[in-house]
């Protein structure tokens, strides 16, 4: 009241909290960022961002600097005078059936009801099942009876690499709300972006949390279905990339989301389509297409096994072979779920030497296939004198990188793109082998 103290509060400051956190300030309101990691918090104080995100450290500094964002470990210090607090924290697949796992959400529902002495809106922002709400709000009442708050739910739509544009400029803002005092408070918090002509869609609760599992899963289906379509080109004949553009230009399919490649993979595609599975499953309503979508992503990392062995000319045992990408996508340091991982890791069991690049992944991928693989500087040192070469991952710098580079630096002319970033024609003109998704030459 009248004082500085945070308004929001974010609890978990990884991808999602941390540019959520980041960008509310930036939209003028006082924000505090809690995490239970001490050295994830004494970085971000001094200015430091622990994950690559293009632009995220400017509106961390620029929002710090003004005071508005502040980061701590301690909880009851952000919930002081906080009116809304917004739940970021992980839900990783739980091993034991492949739903979400909701352990962190419980206990930082826990954290906040011991810290919490005022009116506030619980508004859980992770990605969770159908009916979490109403868990947490159970969790709330147990752990401080008596306490005047509400819950809600306003699911995150930005992409790992776009974060903080995705964040500022969202194709629409979903909420969950069961109380007028809540929707208002979160409609409130969304102003500076309404104003400015951003979509909100106001729901129930159940609805909210839904919407994020339909629109993850959609997308991944998209994925899935343009990869099971190249499968079908590389045996029928035809060109992927015209099948896409086709199919695409009609305005109810899109043209996003389209582009084949070696499978969705990063922390939230895999995920959140196997707990979509399991919320079918536990509602006795399979989502039975979702389920279609798994197993073709399934299926990806080993047929581009195949395909680089193919390449190879039938065995990839003894070869050096230069693996270009590590990351899930490019802009990014994250290779949680990465198919160029779960490749590499393939690639060297069938006895090949594979020496990768990445611009931002390198200690993630090492943190996962330790010395299994070289890890080389640049990008000419892991394909110079390799016998081929795969690009997994579309950074800029690969797709820039001149064709008489790569053919100076390899041993053979051969190049394995698991996403399709060359054309055939300057492929066959610079002298290439070249395999490719779904296109057949
Ligand atoms: P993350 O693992 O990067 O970050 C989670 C953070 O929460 C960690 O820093 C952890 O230390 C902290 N934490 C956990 N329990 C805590 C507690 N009790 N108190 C304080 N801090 C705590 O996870 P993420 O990638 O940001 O994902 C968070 C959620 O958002 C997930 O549900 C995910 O599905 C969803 N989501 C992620 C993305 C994305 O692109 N990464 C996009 C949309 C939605
Ligand atoms: C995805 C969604 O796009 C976000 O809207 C959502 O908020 C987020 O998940 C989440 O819930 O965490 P992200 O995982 O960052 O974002 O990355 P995407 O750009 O969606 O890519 C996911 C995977 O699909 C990548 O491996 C990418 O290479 C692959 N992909 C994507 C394709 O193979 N083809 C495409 O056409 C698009």
């Amino acid at each position: 009241a009248g004082s500085s103290a945070p308004q929001v509060a974010v609890i978990g400051t990884g991808y999602v909290g941390l540019v959520s956190g980041a960008c509310l300030a930036e939209a003028g309101w006082r924000v505090a960022c809690v995490d239970q990691v001490e050295a994830k918090i004494t970085k971000l104080k001094a200015g430091v961002i622990p994950i690559y995100e293009p632009g995220l450290d400017e509106v961390v500094v620029r929002n710090a600097e003004a005071g508005r964002l502040t980061f701590t470990t301690d909880i009851a210090e952000a919930l002081r005078e906080a009116q809304i607090v917004i739940i970021a924290v992980g839900t990783p697949t739980r091993k034991l059936d492949g739903n979400a796992d909701l352990q962190y959400v419980y206990a930082a529902s826990r954290d906040i009801a011991r810290s919490l002495k005022h009116y506030a809106v619980v508004v859980t922002k992770s990605t969770v099942p159908a009916g979490t709400g109403n868990e947490v709000r159970r969790i709330i009442e147990r752990e401080n009876p008596g306490l005047d708050f509400d819950v809600a739910s306003n699911p995150e739509f930005l992409r790992e690499g776009n974060a903080v544009s995705d964040f500022m400029k969202p194709d629409r803002i979903v909420i969950g709300t069961d109380s007028a005092r809540a929707r208002e408070r979160l409609e409130a918090l969304y102003r500076p972006f309404t104003d400015q002509g951003f979509e909100l869609i106001s729901t129930d609760i159940i609805s909210s949390e839904l919407i994020k599992y339909a629109a993850n899963t959609f997308l991944a289906t998209k994925v899935s279905f343009i990869n099971e379509m190249a499968d079908i080109c590389e045996k029928v004949g035809g060109d992927i990339g015209a099948i896409s553009r086709g199919m695409g230009s009609d305005k109810r399919i899109g043209r996003e989301f389209l582009k084949p490649g070696p499978g969705y993979g990063g922390s939230c595609f895999p995920k959140d389509t196997l707990a979509m599975v399991h919320i079918g499953e536990k509602a006795l309503s399979p989502a039975t297409i979702v389920e279609a979508v798994i197993t073709v992503n399934r299926s990806r990392p080993h047929r581009m096994v195949a395909k680089v062995v193919q390449a190879a000319g039938g065995s990839v045992d003894g070869k050096t072979i230069a693996l270009l990408g590590l990351t899930f996508k490019p802009n990014t340091d994250d290779v949680r779920d990465s198919v160029a991982v779960l490749v590499a890791e393939q690639l060297v069991q069938k006895g090949a030497t594979v020496r990768a690049f990445d611009p931002k992944g390198m200690e993630h991928a090492r943190e996962m296939l330790g010395d299994a693989i070289t890890y080389c500087p640049t990008m000419a040192d892991a394909i110079g004198d390799a016998d081929l070469c795969v690009l997994a991952t579309e950074w800029e710098e690969f797709v820039r990188f001149p064709l008489e580079g790569y053919r100076e630096a390899l041993r053979n002319p051969i190049l394995v793109d698991l996403r399709n970033v060359f054309s055939l024609e300057a492929m066959a003109e610079a002298g290439f082998e070249y395999h490719s998704i779904g296109r057949t030459s």
